[in-house]
């Protein structure tokens, strides 16, 4: 079985993102189809970023358990809010923190809004960043526009049907860009 680990990014107060880091790790499982984990950069709490982990004395607390938690990953999916056009500042600083970590991992971005979007400018910078990561990032695209009104509080999608035939196509590409790694070591 495969591991896919989800990292919830923001760690806004009252947050609504992570809803869709929560749907996302139960179609994962209640279909099958991996070992899921959620990271939530929320529950870390890391300090702004200082110097990349492999070149820390001393790193800080939960950073060599988080490099860990996706070196291990067999794939990542991000679920990103989309901030003023970019992706938070909270990814970015878990990004740089990492390096060989990311190197041909396949990774899927699923982007979040409250508005009409789904956060979808997000993409562009994200997408460029982990290129230059040397990360295999998954061209499918899962937005999520008005967040709060799509989920419950437990992440159970109102409209599932819809929801759920967009989802599988894109950790269908996940999939495949997993498989496809693993055949390459
Ligand atoms: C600082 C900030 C900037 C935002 N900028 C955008 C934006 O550029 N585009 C957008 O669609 N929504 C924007 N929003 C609204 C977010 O889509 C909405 O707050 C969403 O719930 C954010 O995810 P989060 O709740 O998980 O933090 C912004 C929200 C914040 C707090």
């Amino acid at each position: 079985m495969y591991r896919i680990s989800i990292i919830s990014s923001s760690v806004r107060a009252g947050r609504k993102s992570h809803l869709v880091a929560l749907y996302l790790k139960s179609y994962i499982e209640e279909k099958g189809l991996a070992d899921t984990d959620i990271i939530d950069l929320n529950s870390y709490k890391f300090p702004l970023f200082e110097e990349r982990l492999a070149f820390q004395k001393e790193p800080p607390k939960g950073a060599v358990e988080f490099a860990e938690r996706i070196k291990s990953s067999d794939g990542v999916i991000i679920v990103t809010p989309e901030y003023n056009g970019g992706y938070p500042a909270s990814l970015k600083n878990v990004i740089d923190l990492l390096y060989k970590e990311w190197y041909h991992k396949p990774v899927a971005i699923s982007t979040v809004s409250e508005g009409n979007f789904g956060g979808s400018q997000v993409i562009t910078s994200l997408q460029f960043t982990l290129w230059k990561m040397k990360a295999l990032t998954v061209p499918a695209l899962l937005p999520f526009p008005q967040v709060s009104e799509s989920f419950d509080e437990n992440g159970v999608p109102v409209n599932r049907e819809a929801i759920e035939k967009r989802t599988s196509v894109f950790i269908n590409e996940l999939l495949w860009l997993i498989e496809a790694a693993i055949k390459m070591k």
